[in-house]
């Protein structure tokens, strides 16, 4: 059991008010507007806000306001009868029946489905993901190994790309990325391979304390590591005495890519990290899973980095309706018993990378599987989307492919994408020609949008890409 002074320092009547605070705030919710128990998500997926009616292509989840998201948690929450606010982390509670705890409750069934002791649950995945590798390195110093402050990853991975140097400047770890040559650059961009065993042959992992795998890589376009892989990866990380960790942001995903349940794509890793505001589509927060004696000490890390909010209820909350929804495929604010004719059918992981197979090869092979013009303006990387997100790279720059989106906006209503990015000059893209890259991931709001749709408003822009670029249609047909 973990002391919590912070609980203490504010004193009982400053935490009742606080708590009075947040209840009439969610009771001020509740009574603002209708309630979006009954509000149609489908429509509010295809909606870009009262003044632009356009369908979004780009946009996974449902597209609601923070009043309309905040409306709906405050009637899952009635409906459930959640009607206590954790307190910084619960820490002193358990699961069991006299002791009930939603956080707690919520940490061990998620726990329990990846057939893991325990899990704590995180505000982000970068506090998780720094806690995961200190723990380690804490771990292995007193059991006296020589191992040094330093983790191994792929080098696309979110804590070299996206984190500010977080794992040096502020846990004091160096890194070792693990790259598929020797060449610097080879691991990144468009057709860098995931990690492999055979990469991690020529890479010295004696110093290394933790070896982080992100499943599905993000950065490669949700690319897996093939199966095989992972389980040999782990023997080689077992034998080289250090930990082996998952970045699973998106393992949700995954699991339609592997065919496999979480529990299984769970059982190599010492430590596993999910997220909540990736697939799932809840607001924020992340949850981190281990043995107990590693969940012990995740709780007193969190306490270190202030990641026990006071309370974390309304992500704890968002993230539960996430996971029963887009997880579980059970619609958290229906009774058992009421008529969910109207409802939308919730898709699941499997079918969203399907839709998205199937998309990605009608846009870029005709049926008698020639290539077609989109091809010549635009790749998929991977070519067959092994999850439910790929990468689209595209020749026009950012301001042209903008143009274009806008052509095809205006004139059927469609928005393609709304995030683009450039590609580096230095790339492996750009050598190719390709000088913009978007992301694009099926959820359940632009899962719904019929194919059809889809392929009209890309081959749409792919005419005015390529008349833009001076490119003739194979077929050679007259594009006007
Ligand atoms: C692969 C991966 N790992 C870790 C993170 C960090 O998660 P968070 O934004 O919750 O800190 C992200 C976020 O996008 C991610 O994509």
């Amino acid at each position: 059991m973990i002391s919590n002074s912070g609980a203490n320092g504010g004193g009982p009547q400053r935490i009742i008010g606080i708590i009075i605070q947040f209840h009439l705030f969610f009771i001020s919710l509740l009574l603002f507007g209708p309630t979006l128990l009954f509000l149609d998500t489908e429509a509010l997926a295809v909606t870009c806000g009262e003044s632009n009616k356009s369908i979004r292509l780009q946009t996974p989840h449902p597209d609601l306001t923070p009043a309309e998201r905040l409306h709906e948690l405050a009637a899952v929450l009635a409906h459930h009868g959640i009607n206590e606010w954790d307190v910084y982390g619960d820490f002193h509670k358990s699961t069991a029946d006299d002791d009930h705890s939603f956080l707690r409750n919520f940490e061990a069934e998620v726990a329990n489905e990846f057939g893991k002791d325990d899990a704590v649950f995180m505000p982000s995945g970068v506090m998780a993901q720094s806690i995961a590798l200190l723990i380690h390195y804490q771990d292995q110093q007193q059991r006296g190994t020589t191992k040094k402050k330093c983790f191994a990853c792929h080098p696309t991975s979110h804590l070299l790309l996206h984190e500010e140097k977080g794992y040096k400047e502020l846990c004091g770890f160096e890194t070792i990325p693990i790259h598929s040559s020797n060449h610097d650059n080879i691991g990144v961009g468009l057709g860098a391979p995931p990690m492999l065993l055979e990469h991690l042959q020529n890479t010295d992992l004696d110093d290394v304390s933790t070896l982080i795998l992100e499943l599905p890589h993000r950065e490669l376009g949700g690319k897996l590591t093939p199966w095989e892989d992972v389980l040999q990866i782990q023997r080689h990380v077992r034998n080289k005495g250090a930990a082996f960790h998952c970045d699973g942001a998106r393992i949700f995903e995954a699991t339609a890519g592997y065919q496999k349940s979480l529990a299984e794509l769970a059982e190599p890793f010492d430590s596993f990290y999910i997220s909540f505001n990736k697939g799932l589509g809840g607001m924020s927060g992340a949850m981190l899973m281990g043995t107990t004696e590693f969940c012990d000490q995740a709780r007193v890390w969190l306490r270190r980095f202030g990641g026990n909010l006071f309370t974390l209820l309304p992500y704890v909350a968002s993230a539960w309706v996430g996971y029963q929804r887009h997880w579980k495929l059970l619609e958290p604010t229906i009774a058992v018993g009421d008529d969910n004719n109207d409802r939308d059918v919730l898709l699941s992981f499997s079918e969203k990378r399907e839709k998205l197979v199937r998309i990605v090869q009608r846009l870029t092979s005709t049926p008698e599987g020639q290539a077609t013009d989109f091809a010549m303006i635009a790749c998929f990387e991977p070519n067959i989307p092994q999850v439910s997100m790929v990468h689209l790279y595209l020749r026009p720059t950012v301001d042209e492919c903008q143009g274009c989106r806008d052509a095809v906006q205006a004139h059927g209503g469609v928005c393609l994408f709304h995030r683009i990015r450039p590609l580096d000059e230095n790339s492996t893209g750009f050598q190719q020609g390709y000088r913009s890259m978007v992301e694009i991931s099926i959820g359940q709001a632009n899962g719904r949008i019929s194919d059809d749709v889809w392929m009209e408003a890309w081959n749409e822009f792919a005419h005015h890409a390529m008349k833009l670029l001076s490119f003739t249609s194979s077929a050679n047909e007259n594009l006007e």
